[in-house]
């Protein structure tokens, strides 16, 4: 049986995560991660913080904290909302981890020896007030396109045309507003791109019909516009310094070492417990193991070019991606999420709303597959309040109170089971191989409909046996049903376990088991006939709350999503 390996996109330290970036990759690798260790497979699941580059400088910079020290307060942040949001790391790790940066240099030497790297002279802007060289876009100053008066020097905001800072008039400083900037000639170090571009291509080319089609066809366009060297160093003082003669004072560039992290991060997870744990397990091992990454579509360029082309051009046999999720992304009611304009809801705001199995139901059910997707607190309670509470928790409720009201607190006897119990069987089976199929291919939102039609399956069975009206004319038969459908209940709970872990802890409770830990196989025939009769059936309070219209109209003010 192969490993597992499970990684989601290191989020960036310097911003909090949101709603965007649980739906873009933490969540539906979480969700994937728990699917496969409930199928018994052995699991690697990590992420962590992505922690060079400018950003982290700046944003250390306006907290006036020393950058390592920064990171560190940012990466524990990350860690604990992950942890809250449920998501279930193995290891939630650091790129500017000692770990990292002892691959990231195993990897650059191999690529140097193979002549994979060279050597280029740029032009750079250097800020002497600053004291440093500023990247493109800390260059800020007018459009030379459109008259707008804050572009950046990698782009106009404003007019979306791609610029160079030396088009930009009246250029300054982003960083100190310096007018008094140079342009110096500076060297640095390219990854050699395009000598690997036939292989990549012919590698890409397998995954045609394979992987989604943003995957493919984003890959595809930059192979088709013909892959240039890339630089991989940058004049700054964060980050992994150059271990190269005459490069003493550059680092690598952020997205030369982000990716190489996942690597990292398996070794910092290692470097706890070697004795048992071994990183090249999982990244030396390319035929015993499958990696599957989720990311949003911007990342979708640096996961099946730069990186894939980066471990390949070691000539080392790294594990290399096998299937890659890539999502558009979510917008917030119409516009983007900024926590400076306090708009949209942050994970933070996400965990003291409301439960996070709403949060993680939402999002997955309305995952943006194959389209940017609007997040709106109307539709979020109306999917709550309808799918949650009136489908799911409702039949949970009704199913427990009339098996009190009138078995008392143990699952009854199940007799003889007639056409109904037999439909419902068809129908559940139908719908669990749907469920397996979707999963098999990561289609999320037709997995979580699987999963709505067999919580719908299921009041569609009690209201055609009516066991409210079976108590009074046959109770044996009544017992039965109720049987059948706390049954369903623990069905329920081991089906939605991946997507909404507290929910089917609390289902499970009911019959005093354990959260699921292995998927139930087989027929619903014998799914159906897990919790014996005479089971203690323990109280369970309401799974859901509905969310009424006036707290929508509160969450619109207070989040600016009117
Ligand atoms: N920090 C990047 C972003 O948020 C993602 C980096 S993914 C990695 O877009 F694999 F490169 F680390
Ligand atoms: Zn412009």
């Amino acid at each position: 049986m192969t490993k597992k390996l499970v990684t989601s996109a290191l989020p960036y330290v310097n911003g909090l995560p949101h709603l965007g970036h649980m739906v873009g990759c933490l969540l539906p690798a979480d969700i994937y991660a728990r699917y496969l260790r409930m199928k018994g497979e052995d699991v690697l699941f990590i992420c962590g913080t992505d922690e060079h580059g400018t950003p982290a400088e700046v944003g250390a910079l306006k907290e006036k904290m020393d950058v390592a020290a920064y990171c560190k307060k940012y990466h524990d942040i990350h860690a604990r909302l992950y942890a809250d949001f449920g998501i279930s790391l193995d290891y939630c790790g650091r790129t500017s981890s000692d770990a990292n940066k002892e691959i990231v240099y195993r990897i650059f030497r191999a690529l140097d020896a193979n002549g994979f790297i060279e050597e280029r002279t740029t032009k750079q802007v250097y800020s002497p007030d600053d004291g440093r060289y500023l990247p493109d876009s800390y260059v800020i100053g007018t459009c030379p396109h459109c008259g707008y008066e804050k572009a950046k020097g990698d782009q106009c905001e404003n007019c979306t045309k791609v610029l160079d800072p030396a088009d930009l008039i009246g250029p300054r400083s982003a960083i100190s507003g310096s007018a008094n900037i140079e342009i110096r000639d500076t060297k640095h170090l390219f990854i050699s791109l395009q000598k690997m571009e036939k292989e990549l291509d012919t590698w890409i080319e397998t995954k045609r019909g394979v992987w989604p089609d943003i995957v493919y066809t984003t890959a595809k366009k930059w192979l088709k516009e013909g892959l240039q060297a890339r630089g991989i160093t940058r004049d700054l003082k964060w980050g992994f310094p150059v271990p190269k003669p005459g490069y003493e004072d550059k680092v690598f560039y952020v997205w030369f070492d982000a990716p190489i992290g996942y690597i990292g991060i398996t070794k910092q997870w290692a470097d706890e417990r070697p004795d048992t744990r071994k990183w090249e397990d999982w990244w030396l091992n390319p035929q015993q193991v499958v990696h599957t990454e989720f990311m949003a579509k911007d990342n979708i360029p640096y996961h099946t070019i730069t990186f894939p082309a980066t471990l390949r051009g070691t000539r080392e046999g790294w594990t290399e991606v096998g299937f890659l999720k890539g999502m558009n992304y979510l917008n917030f009611a119409g516009g983007k999420f900024s926590k400076s304009a306090q708009r949209g809801v942050f994970c933070d705001d996400a965990i003291a709303e409301f439960p996070v199995d709403y949060w993680r139901y939402w999002l997955i059910a309305n995952a943006p597959e194959s389209n940017d997707t609007d997040f709106t607190f109307e539709q979020f309670a109306g999917q709550v309040n309808k799918d949650l509470n009136d489908v799911l928790g409702n039949f949970v409720n009704r199913v427990l109170k009339m098996t009190q009201g009138n078995f008392g607190d143990a699952v009854p006897e199940a007799g003889a089971l007639t056409d109904d119990e037999k439909t419902l069987h068809r129908t559940l089976d139908a719908l669990r191989a749907d469920y397996d199929k979707y999963w098999a291919g990561l289609e999320l939102r037709k997995m979580m409909a699987a999963m709505r039609e067999l919580w719908a399956a299921g009041n569609a069975y009690i209201a055609k046996t009516e066991p409210w009206k079976a108590v009074k004319t046959d109770k044996a038969r009544a017992g039965t049903i109720l049987n059948t459908a706390l049954n369903l209940v623990n069905l329920h709970a081991v089906l939605a376990a991946p997507i909404m872990p507290e929910t089917a802890r609390k289902m499970r409770a009911i019959f005093g088991l354990p959260a699921p830990a292995a998927f139930i196989d087989g027929p619903a025939e014998k799914a159906l006939a897990l919790i014996a009769a005479g089971t203690p059936i323990a109280p369970c309070e309401p799974l859901f709350q509905k969310i009424p219209d006036e707290r929508v109209a509160e969450l619109n003010i207070k989040y600016k999503a009117g």
